[in-house]
C-alpha cells in the first residue's frame, strides 16, 4: 500500500466541514465541562502514564452520539502531547489496511478507531496481537512457501468509540484497558457549554435564553451547540442578534422541537408505537419500516433518548409507550391497564 492510499484509511483531522465544531472542541480535560467521573478517571490515566514515561493504555469510550467520544480521543492525544491518527470501523476493510496503519505508527501514538463495532473479524484478529503484546504477525508468500513472520510494533495506543458496546466483541473489548461510558450531561452543564460557546462566537445572551436552548438540547453538547447556531441566525434575522428567552423559545418552535427536545422524528417513532401499534409491544425493525426511517438511527438516536426520558420502555417482547408518552402526545392513556411487567 501507497502512502497515499494510506492516506485515505487514517487522517490526522476529523470529518471535513465541521470547522466550526472543531473550534468549540474543548481542548484539554480542564477545559472539559461535565462527565466527572470519566474526566477524573483519565487525569489519572494520563498522569500515571506520563510519570512512567509509557504509552496510553488503550482505551474504549461508549454511549449515544454527540456526547463527546471523539473530543475525548483528541483530548487524550493533547495531554499526552503525541500524534492521533483516525480511522473508523467500516474504513478498514482489510487486514493489509490495518498492518499498513498500525506500522506507521510512532511510540506513544494513538489510533483512535470510531465505530470500532463494525471491523471486520479478520481485521480484529491482527489487532488483538498488536493490543496486547505490540506485534503483528504477517504471512509472507503463498502456498507451501508461504512462512509467518513476526513484526514488533511501537507501543501504542487505541482508542476506539462506539455507540454499540454490545456489538464489540468481548475478546476485543477485554483489550481496552480502560472503558468508559458517556452519559447524558446534566442541564447545568449543557448550560455551561452552551455560554461558553455563545461567547466564542460572540453571540450576546441572555441566561434565560440560554436556558430555553439547554432544557431542549436532550442532554447532548451536540445538539446544544447545534442548537446555538440556529438560535444564533433567528436572532440576526428576526430580532436584534441578542438570544433572549423570546428569541430562543421562537427559533426552537420553528425547529418544531418541543419542551422535551423532541423533534419530529421522535414524535413520529413515538406516535408510531402508541397509534399505529396500541402502545406496543412493537419490534423496531417494525417501527423503523412504518415511518421510513433508519432503524439504526432510531435505535442510536431516538431510542436512548426515548428511554432515558421514560417515554420509552423496552421489554422481551418488544418497545411499549409509557403513559407519560400518552400524555406528552396530548392523547389519553389507556384505561384500567397497567405498564406491562418489564421482563429485564
Ligand atoms: N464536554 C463538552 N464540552 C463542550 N463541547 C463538547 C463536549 N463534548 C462534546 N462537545 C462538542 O459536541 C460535539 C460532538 O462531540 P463528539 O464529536 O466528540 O461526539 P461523539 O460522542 O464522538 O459522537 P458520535 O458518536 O456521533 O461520533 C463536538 O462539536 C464537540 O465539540
Ligand atoms: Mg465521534
Amino acid at each position: 500500500m501507497d502512502d497515499q492510499q494510506r492516506d485515505r484509511l487514517v487522517s490526522s483531522d476529523s470529518k471535513p466541514g465541521d470547522s466550526l465544531d472543531h473550534a468549540l472542541r474543548p481542548q484539554s480535560i480542564q477545559g472539559m465541562v461535565g462527565q466527572d467521573t470519566i474526566r477524573e478517571n483519565l487525569e489519572i490515566l494520563i498522569t500515571a502514564s506520563k510519570h512512567r514515561q509509557e504509552a496510553l493504555d488503550h482505551v474504549l469510550f461508549y454511549g449515544p452520539p454527540g456526547l463527546g467520544k471523539t473530543t475525548l480521543a483528541h483530548i487524550l492525544a493533547n495531554e499526552m502531547g503525541v500524534n492521533i491518527k483516525i480511522t473508523s470501523g467500516p474504513a478498514v476493510e482489510r487486514a493489509g489496511d490495518l498492518a499498513a496503519i498500525l506500522t506507521n505508527l510512532n511510540q506513544g501514538d494513538i489510533l483512535f478507531i470510531d465505530e470500532i463495532h463494525r471491523l471486520g473479524r479478520a481485521v480484529e484478529e491482527v489487532l488483538y496481537p498488536a493490543m496486547e503484546d505490540y506485534s503483528l504477525d504477517i504471512v509472507i508468500g503463498k502456498g507451501p512457501s508461504a512462512r509467518s513472520v513476526r513484526l514488533k510494533l511501537p507501543r501504542f495506543t487505541i482508542v476506539g468509540a462506539t455507540t454499540r458496546l454490545a456489538l464489540v466483541t468481548a475478546p476485543l473489548r477485554a483489550r481496552f484497558g480502560a472503558v468508559y461510558r458517556l452519559d447524558y450531561y446534566t442541564n447545568n452543564a449543557i448550560k455551561q457549554i452552551i455560554q461558553r460557546a455563545a461567547k466564542q462566537l460572540q453571540v450576546p445572551s441572555e441566561s434565560a435564553g440560554i436556558d430555553e436552548i439547554a432544557s431542549r438540547s436532550r442532554g447532548t453538547p451536540r445538539v446544544a451547540l447545534r442548537l446555538l447556531r440556529r438560535v444564533r441566525d433567528f436572532a440576526q434575522v428576526r430580532g436584534d442578534g441578542k438570544i433572549t428567552a423570546d428569541i430562543s423559545l421562537r427559533a426552537l418552535d420553528l425547529l418544531k422541537i418541543d419542551d422535551k427536545g423532541l423533534d419530529s422524528m421522535d414524535r413520529r417513532v413515538l406516535q408510531a408505537i402508541v397509534v399505529k401499534y396500541h402502545g406496543g409491544p412493537v419490534g423496531l425493525k417494525t417501527i423503523a419500516a412504518s415511518i421510513r426511517e433508519d432503524p439504526d438511527t432510531i435505535m442510536d438516536v431516538v431510542e436512548p433518548y426515548l428511554l432515558q426520558l421514560g417515554f420509552m420502555q423496552r421489554t422481551s417482547q418488544g418497545r411499549v409507550a409509557t403513559r407519560q408518552a400518552y400524555t406528552h402526545l396530548g392523547l389519553e392513556p389507556p384505561k384500567g391497564t397497567e405498564q406491562p411487567r418489564l421482563i429485564n
